[in-house]
């Protein structure tokens, strides 16, 4: 069976990772989540103070990439890879409502947004990969053969975001989920950089009221279609 590229972009919290990672299992395809990268970004610049609530310093930012050391590494016992910022596992770290509020405003800035790039670029040369994002289909690998943009509406995200923040312990309000994912909605189709656009070629979902299982065998079915002819 030809190894294709699978791009995944879509608002945030819409099941892009659920949907990549179930793909990635089945066809035995590396699944990068690139939304971990950015967020690792600004996990850095939040640990380093170069960005707080009302302030955020760049320059300075730019000036340390050359600092930050991105890798994903495999974990067999949870059947995905995981995040490492200079060796550290931050897999935990990127996920809290904190970074999700730094996060946008980090992935506005073109150097890191090149920076990142280039390195997915590098990862997903020898096909066989499903990569989830904003500007997979549009930027990192506009040929590839699959692009799926998945939308639902901001009440449903913020409703199941909120869902798994509680189950992780974290004390965040309904309300203050839906302002972030809002906020996020806005900054990133609104950013100069690369923002959130469907393709011409895409195939939108909208799984507002579809399951996982659903929406998964409607993916593979495009995918068997799309590997007979590619
Ligand atoms: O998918 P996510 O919510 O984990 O992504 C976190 C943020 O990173 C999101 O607000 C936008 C940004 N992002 C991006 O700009 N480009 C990508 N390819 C992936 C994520």
């Amino acid at each position: 069976m030809k190894n294709i590229t699978i791009a995944i972009d879509g608002f945030s919290s819409t099941g892009k990772s659920t949907l990549a990672k179930q793909l990635a299992k089945e066809l035995a395809y590396v699944y990068v989540d690139t939304g971990a990268m950015y967020r690792a970004v600004a996990f850095y610049a939040m640990k380093n103070n170069f960005i707080k609530v009302d302030f955020f310093d760049k320059k300075v930012l730019i000036d340390s990439l050359p600092n930050i050391q991105l890798e994903f590494r495999f974990n067999s016992d949870l059947g995905f890879a995981e995040m490492y910022l200079n060796g550290e596992n931050v897999e935990k770290q990127i996920r809290t409502i904190e970074v999700s509020s730094f996060v946008s405003k980090v992935a506005e800035v073109s150097e890191v947004r090149s920076k990142l790039v280039e390195q997915q670029q590098e990862m997903g040369k020898n096909k066989a990969i499903v990569m989830d994002g904003r500007d997979i289909g549009t930027v990192v690998f506009p040929d590839a053969e699959l692009k799926i943009f998945m939308t639902a509406s901001a009440e449903t995200r913020a409703q199941r975001r909120f869902d798994e923040l509680q189950q992780k312990g974290d004390n965040v309000s309904y309300e203050e989920v839906l302002k972030n994912v809002i906020e996020r909605d806005h900054i990133d189709t609104h950013r100069e950089d690369s923002p959130l656009v469907i393709a011409e070629d895409a195939i939108e979902i909208d799984n507002s009221y579809l399951n996982k299982e659903e929406q998964f065998s409607a993916v593979l079915e495009l995918v068997n279609e799309v590997v007979k002819t590619a």
